[in-house]
């Protein structure tokens, strides 16, 4: 799509809160199945996600950074960071990435002061699973975690391939739970990044939404919803030790395991 018809696009699917009190289930239930997306604002500001973003740079440890693979279950119950790169195919998917992780649960240490946005994030993710507005916020419940953490696409090249989730929803449907996805944008394109971005194919369409969403964003989509993110910023070489790039915040029941 062009970049009008993304602006409209997004614009169209754009849902106005100061805070979660404000949503109506059903109204974005309307809106998700009309759009099969839904671009929530107002509830966390940019600047709020400015200061976390400097916190992480302010904390961050390259040699914390762990392989692709070979952790173990536990370790990403607490703040850990890893690289996800290659095609996946241990997690039996076939789905190439460029990322790193940083686990950072809601009972781990708030090392990046995101934990407040990540609770708003979550009380929107329950809103729409029709869940209690606390649900597996502190502790496990009913067998799922919350697993905050962000998903880092370095400058040089980062990435994630067009998918549809398939894992979670799969074990969602056995607890007869909805499947929604949300991302909470952490950076700002055109500032944090100036190249690629988050997509996603709603309707039929490609929509390259980051070109019109704001940091402090949270973008929801159903299961039917192919994404990913467009290379970031290929214009710089890729360096490990940097946290140049795009961010975005996910808070996503897992099965405790
Ligand atoms: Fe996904």
């Amino acid at each position: 799509m062009s970049i009008e018809s993304d602006a409209a696009a997004v614009e169209k699917a754009t849902v106005r809160a100061s805070d979660v009190s404000e949503l109506r289930r059903d109204e974005l239930a309307h809106m998700l199945k009309e759009n099969e997306f839904l671009r929530i604002t107002g509830l966390v500001t940019p600047e709020a996600m400015r200061s976390c973003r400097q916190r992480m740079r302010d904390h961050f440890d390259v040699g914390r950074d762990r392989a692709t693979t070979g952790e173990h279950k536990d370790e990403v119950r607490d703040n850990f960071q890893k690289w996800s790169i290659g095609r996946a195919r241990h997690g039996n998917v076939d789905r190439p990435r460029f990322m790193r992780t940083f686990y950072n649960p809601l009972w781990s240490d708030d090392i990046y002061g995101l934990h407040p946005w990540f609770r708003v994030q979550c009380q929107v993710r329950n809103l729409l699973g029709d869940l209690p507005s606390d649900f597996a916020l502190d502790h496990e419940q009913d067998g799922m975690w919350t697993a905050a953490r962000i998903h880092h696409f370095p400058a040089g090249g980062g990435f994630m391939v067009a998918h549809e989730d398939t894992v979670l929803p799969a074990f969602y449907q056995t607890v007869d739970l909805a499947f929604y996805q949300s991302l909470l944008l952490i950076t700002q394109k055109g500032e944090d990044f100036q190249t690629g971005g988050g997509f996603l194919e709603a309707r039929g369409e490609r929509i390259s939404y980051e070109d019109h969403c704001q940091a402090g964003d949270i973008i929801v989509y159903n299961q039917r919803v192919s994404h990913g993110v467009d290379d970031i910023d290929v214009e710089v070489p890729f360096r490990q030790d940097s946290l140049d790039g795009r961010m975005s915040g996910l808070v996503t029941l897992y099965k405790t395991l």
